[in-house]
């Protein structure tokens, strides 16, 4: 069984566990002793198949199971032993139950409830804190359901005062912000302790001796041969209208949606100046998957201010790689990318032949492919290079298919793969930020088609009139494991590279601070941004990452300035070519272990590319030693 089932399984026998011993205990509070007999029997399966999931679930890692072993598990222990202890021999007499055992009974439901609780609200780490916190309000339930079942001069003051300190102390203690720590060396080991060190503030420009983020810009001039691409964007609001006609509200560049495609060559300097007319939240531009210095980088609060109306910013940065990228807003992105804030940056020299950049992104409930609502009809003679770039814009991932012809995967995330093989009947899941380059040569007879989803056509293809589109039904089609696909080769990190720099992330959902206030965030390591630990790393380190997820969604993990090599998905390493990647889809269950070189100095986002999940918590910072901001440093975008 995967994690993935494990967590689901576990999930529902806490559940079943609770509802069986506050079942039980209500049974016998109704003086129904051979029904809360035969609940009891039920409450007590339920809780030894929940130690049985766990201890399968501990195989997967610590993080996984941590604060099950740690609170909810012993408390279930406790308080079920002395339920069963104290209820069986009381209740096969058939007696009418006395007072202990409906208080036993209900207080093994209490603790059953708080353990999943602490699942869900708390989850990894569990702390003192929320140990104390759990284990107080189990105890007040039972204390207050002492005194309702056996009156009130029955009840203990002693441990009614102990149990309100506790209480008050946990949840002190599980709001406390984490102490600051600024070497993230020994985070992974910290972690899995359950004390999370962090809240680093990041150096703030003037008092500290540094390097500000800002001094880290592009060249003033390309490279010999190249040229200079100038562009001028401005954000602004407008309506849209898409190819079917439907009109939509949009946050524009240019009045348009996508914004202009930027591109150029291989040497050339792009200069972009960005104006804001009337977006009034600001907008900025960031290169996503283009690891340009980090004043170029656009994350305002770290490495500018957001462009406001009226503003203006210019970013100049070398294309020296080759590929599909994209840039988007960082302001508010979650808003603003949604909205139409973004567009395409294509890095050549441009193939012979058909090239098609299709961003992909959910407007107005409907899905649009480049500014299109509708099929994108195209003739390409036989026997034409086609490559078709699928670029995920949205949220959340996307899953293509192509029929009609045997094609390739030949570049994932504007890096092209080693030896990738011929494709066909397959789907490929694209994560939410990720690029895929498809190329095939265009056949004679037949159109190729490439859907969205199972549901969307979104392009296209006939050689000639006479050629049908291919009928097919793709949605039984498997997906692609990328892990496994293209040939080996050397790469220059592995899983027994020596690391310089060691971090766990574990993605969760939980009760914590997000700017100040408590809510039900995205979290890592159980915080939210911005009192995640920061990730500090010295030039020229090698860092390797450990992304766990621990939660029911979807995280497309994303790293700014850096392309990540993966070492291993749940403790495999990839067998087909190496994966350079900028945007990782970590699902529910999943370990990721990534590397990469640190060769970009500044300060870096680290966050999940479900944006909604970023803007509620899930982002971190990654900082090189001696860099500053004069900025107040604490946007996550
Ligand atoms: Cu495309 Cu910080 O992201
Ligand atoms: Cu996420």
């Amino acid at each position: 069984m995967t994690p993935a089932t494990l967590m689901t399984l576990d999930l529902l026998a806490a559940v079943v566990t609770a509802a069986a011993w506050l079942g039980s205990g209500v049974a016998a509070a109704s003086r129904r002793p051979r029904a809360a007999l035969a609940v009891l029997g039920v409450a007590i399966l339920a809780s030894l198949t929940r130690v049985g999931v766990v201890v399968a679930l501990s195989g997967a890692g610590w993080w996984f199971v941590q604060e099950k072993v740690v609170v909810a598990l012993p408390l279930l222990l406790v308080t079920g032993v002395t339920a069963t202890v104290v209820a069986v021999p009381r209740l096969t007499r058939a007696a009418d139950p006395q007072p202990s055992v409906v208080v036993a009974l209900l207080a093994a439901g209490y603790a059953a409830v708080g353990g999943l609780a602490g699942t869900l609200l708390l989850g990894y780490p569990a702390t003192l804190g929320s140990a104390l916190a759990i284990t107080a309000a189990v105890a007040g339930a039972t204390l207050l359901t002492w005194r309702i079942v056996a009156g009130p001069g029955r009840s203990p003051r002693i441990a009614i005062a102990v149990t309100a300190i506790a209480g008050v102390a946990g949840v002190g203690l599980a709001f406390v912000p984490p102490p600051t720590m600024d070497d993230g060396r020994d985070q992974s080991l910290t972690a899995a302790m359950g004390y999370h060190g962090g809240g680093a503030r990041l150096a703030v420009a003037g008092q500290e001796p540094g390097r500000p983020v800002t001094s880290f810009r592009g060249p003033d001039s390309p490279s010999p041969g190249g040229v200079v691409r100038r562009y001028s964007l401005t954000a602004r609001t407008a309506t849209v209208t898409l190819s079917s006609g439907q009109k939509v509200a949009a946050w524009t560049f240019d009045g348009k949606v996508p914004g202009p495609p930027i591109t150029a060559n291989v040497g050339d300097l792009i200069e972009v100046r960005l104006r804001n007319a009337d977006i009034a939240s600001g907008v900025t531009l960031h290169w996503h998957g283009y690891d340009v210095p980090a004043g170029e980088d656009g994350v305002p609060g770290l490495t500018q201010e957001a462009v406001m109306p009226g503003q203006e910013f210019v970013y100049r940065f070398l294309a020296d790689r080759q590929g599909t990228y994209w840039y988007h807003t960082h302001e508010v992105s979650s808003l603003g990318v949604k909205m139409g804030l973004y567009g395409t940056l294509l890095v050549g020299p441009p193939p012979a032949g058909v090239d098609l950049a299709l961003p992909v992104h959910t407007f107005a409930g409907r899905t649009v492919v480049g500014d299109r609502d509708q099929p994108l009809d195209r003739q390409a003679a036989p026997g034409t290079p086609v490559r078709l770039r699928l670029i995920n814009t949205d949220d959340t991932p996307h899953r293509f298919t192509l029929s009609g012809t045997p094609y390739r995967l030949s570049s994932v995330d504007g890096t092209d793969l080693n030896g990738p093989g011929e494709l066909g009947r397959v789907g490929l899941r694209l994560p939410a930020g990720g690029r895929y380059d498809l190329t095939f040569t265009m056949p004679a007879d037949r159109m190729v088609v490439l859907r969205t989803d199972d549901r969307t056509t979104s392009v296209r293809l006939s050689p000639g009139s006479s050629a049908g589109a291919p009928e097919e039904d793709t949605a039984g089609w498997p997906d692609l494991d990328l892990l496994r696909y293209g040939t080996a080769a050397p790469a220059p990190i592995s899983g027994s590279s020596r690391f310089d720099r060691d971090f766990t992330l574990v993605l969760d959902r939980g009760l914590a601070l997000s700017g100040g206030r408590p809510m039900y965030a995205y979290t890592v390591g159980g915080h939210a941004f911005p009192s995640i630990p920061t990730e500090m790393v010295s030039s020229g380190d090698l860092v390797r990452l450990t992304v766990v997820n621990r939660s029911r969604d979807i995280h497309p993990w994303h790293l700014h300035g850096h392309r990540v090599l993966v070492l291993s998905r749940d403790g495999r390493s990839p067998s087909g070519s190496p994966l350079w990647l900028d945007t990782f889809d970590v699902r529910p269950g999943e370990v990721w272990q990534v590397a990469f070189r640190a060769t970009n100095p500044g300060l870096w986002m680290n966050h999940c590319h479900n944006l909604v999940h970023a803007d509620e918590g899930m982002a971190l910072h990654l900082a090189y030693e001696g860099v500053t901001t004069p900025f107040h440093g604490a946007h996550g975008g």
